[in-house]
């Protein structure tokens, strides 16, 4: 199984920050808040991962990372030339992942400190062309995607809410996404939002939609550290993961 990080976007709400510096390099703890999501991949097994990246910053990822052996993987490396969305940026990981291939998929700015394995192993046995996501209860599921669940089988997720003024549920749909080769049919299909970008619940929607969606949820703790306040939470919470 390989893994693909998304570690683009412009991070407009850690600015002025991410003015000068990709959000994904900026430091948690005493490393880049990108290393610690290669570390959960390669805990899990996955050693084969491709980081997408922003090209302003390509330059920065490949100085720093190289070829990942000092993190125990091996690094591919994509540009990903505007912001158009986490689907247009996944869009980018078409030639690397192989017909049939199942593969894991971690925003870079999603902070965690469950072990992936038991989840990866699960999805490992779904069905071809299901899809797998990971979730968390959170306290203001406004700000995420949140899960539906089938009334007639609570083990799949019926449809999603992008960021709803009116939660059904208490859970944030994470960064953390497990597809095979199927999901880039899906995003081609996929049309853009009213913000003009490819939206990540739009193709977990399909999936949904086929009850092809299931999930598991996280036990620790998990934080998108997207703004000030949740990156100083991050740094308190990964003290220790990374030597
Ligand atoms: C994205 C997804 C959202 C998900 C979140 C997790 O939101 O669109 O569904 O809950 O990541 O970090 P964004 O943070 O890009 O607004």
């Amino acid at each position: 199984m390989k893994g693909v990080i998304l570690a683009g976007g412009t991070g407009t709400r850690l600015y002025p920050l991410t003015r000068l510096i990709n959000k994904h390099l900026l430091p948690v703890g005493n490393h880049p808040m990108v290393c610690y999501g290669i570390e959960r991949l390669r805990q899990a097994g996955i050693t084969d991962i491709l980081m997408v990246v922003g090209k302003q910053s390509a330059g920065l990822y490949t100085n720093f990372l190289g070829s990942g052996e000092n993190y125990g993987v091996k690094l591919t490396y994509r540009v990903q030339e505007s912001a158009g969305g986490i689907a247009e940026a996944l869009e980018l990981a078409g030639g690397f992942i192989g017909p049939g291939e199942k593969f894991v998929v971690l925003l870079g700015d999603n902070l965690f400190l469950d072990d992936l394995t038991p989840f990866v192993k699960k999805f490992k046995q779904q069905e071809p062309g299901s899809a797998r996501v990971l979730l968390k209860p959170v306290k203001d599921p406004r700000r995420y995607g949140v899960p539906v669940f089938h009334h007639d089988n609570p083990d799949l997720i019926e449809y999603i809410e992008e960021k709803p003024q009116n939660p059904k549920s208490h859970f944030s749909v994470t960064g953390i996404y497990m597809y095979d080769d199927s999901v880039f049919g899906i995003i081609r299909g996929i049309s853009r939002s009213a913000r003009g970008e490819l939206e990540i619940t739009d193709v977990n929607n399909r999936y949904a939609r086929d009850r092809k969606l299931e999930y598991d949820v996280l036990q620790l703790w998990w934080g998108d550290a997207g703004t000030f306040e949740s990156l100083q939470e991050a740094a308190i919470h990964m003290k220790g993961v990374l030597p």
